[in-house]
């Protein structure tokens, strides 16, 4: 079976973790400050927060601006097409959610419905960089700018980057583009730390206080024996740990070529299953460079195209469900003909770092023969 996932572990990764696990220091200390160092440059932003999972890094994010202050009235606009860890985070920080459709081109929010529903209620805004193809952030910008004109105020856009290490919008790493980005470094990501996530922060004051927050809200920096620092502000346990760090540090010596093979077998895709009846690609921009993490496609006679991969040996799957039809979402359901119709239509089809010439061939071949 060709696999639509692989782990991607640098041979490198099994001495660097035993390292740590002998060295006498295994939680956070000098190889999570090591880590996030390297990511702030390969990023281009200082202001990175390492955690130990994106589903916490959204959790933290949210609670920084909405969820501490929130008294259960407050709305969060979010897609129900991504995993359920996005619009978990806006439960768990007791916001309510509403939902944007989803523009079947591109599989991310659909801006002009996302425009429409920004109200006085609206608390933050999150979006998936779905499959790795960033969102139009220019675009947001400008909705950002309307609504600030209109309602007073100004709401926090969280890019939900676990699809997306290495994306760019317009030649700059997303995390660089003004809002908070939330990276996943999980075991199937280009980027994996076994488990770990990133917050990156447009500022330092922010950066600050969840660096406090990600553990307890207690400064580790503090002499806590001789003088046990107050604290202000109750926090959480999402920090990372050294042995995490140490082994996201091997990967990412590695993680360009990782990204490179993933955006090469997608080329190779854009340029044979173009024209294939029955089945639509998603759209490309010039300024957005997808990472590719899956290949999603929207195949007529779904059922019918997933038994034929089934048969060939090619293991496909929508990855994430709607999140909008879950009993825990029910309340705040919606109209959503963008959802419905990629609902019923979206498939992921193996794009990574492991296919071999002969795998993709085989998968074009397959679909080109028809289901
Ligand atoms: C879109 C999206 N957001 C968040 C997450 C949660 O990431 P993690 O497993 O690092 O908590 C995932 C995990 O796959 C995801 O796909």
């Amino acid at each position: 079976m060709i696999p639509l996932f692989k782990v991607s572990m640098s041979e490198s990764a099994t001495g660097a973790a035993t390292q740590v696990l002998t060295s006498g220091h295994v939680g956070q200390g000098p190889k999570v400050a090591e880590f996030e160092q390297a990511l702030a440059e390969r990023i281009g932003n200082p202001n990175v927060v390492t955690v130990n999972s994106a589903t916490s890094g959204l959790h933290l994010a949210l609670h920084l601006v909405a969820g501490a202050a929130a008294d259960g009235t407050g709305e969060v606009l979010s897609t129900p097409l991504t995993f359920e860890a996005t619009n978990f985070s806006i439960l768990a920080n007791r916001l309510r959610v509403r939902w944007v459709d989803v523009d079947p081109d591109t599989l991310n929010v659909d801006l002009d419905d996302l425009a429409r529903k920004i109200t006085p209620a609206t608390r933050a805004i999150m979006v998936v960089h779905f499959a790795g193809y960033p969102v139009d952030l220019a675009r947001l910008t400008g909705i950002l700018d309307q609504a600030e004109a209109k309602f007073g105020f100004r709401p926090v856009v969280i890019e939900d980057c676990a699809h997306a290490w290495g994306a760019t919008y317009r030649g700059r790493e997303l995390g660089t583009h003004g809002n908070i980005s939330v990276f996943s470094f999980q075991a199937l990501k280009h980027l994996t730390c076994v488990d770990g996530g990133l917050i990156v922060f447009p500022d330092e004051a922010m950066a600050k206080r969840a660096r406090l927050l990600r553990w307890f809200g207690i400064d580790r920096t503090a002499d806590r024996l001789r003088n046990a620092p107050d604290v202000a502000e109750y926090g959480f346990k999402f920090h990372l740990t050294d042995l995490n760090a140490a082994i996201g540090l091997a990967n990412l010596s590695e993680v360009d070529d990782v990204l490179h093979k993933h955006r090469e077998n997608a080329a190779y895709y854009d340029r044979h299953l173009a024209g294939v009846a029955g089945l639509r690609l998603t759209e490309r921009a010039a300024e957005r460079n997808s990472s590719h993490w899956v290949y999603p496609v929207l195949v007529e006679n779904r059922d019918a195209f997933v038994k034929r991969m089934d048969e060939a040996g090619i293991m496909v799957s929508q990855v994430h469900e709607r999140n909008d039809k879950h009993e825990c979402l029910r309340e705040f359901s919606a109209l959503l003909p963008g959802m419905d119709h990629v609902a019923e239509r979206m498939v992921c089809l193996p794009v990574g770092w492991w296919l071999s010439e002969q795998d993709r061939r085989q998968i074009v071949e397959t679909i080109a023969a028809g289901w």
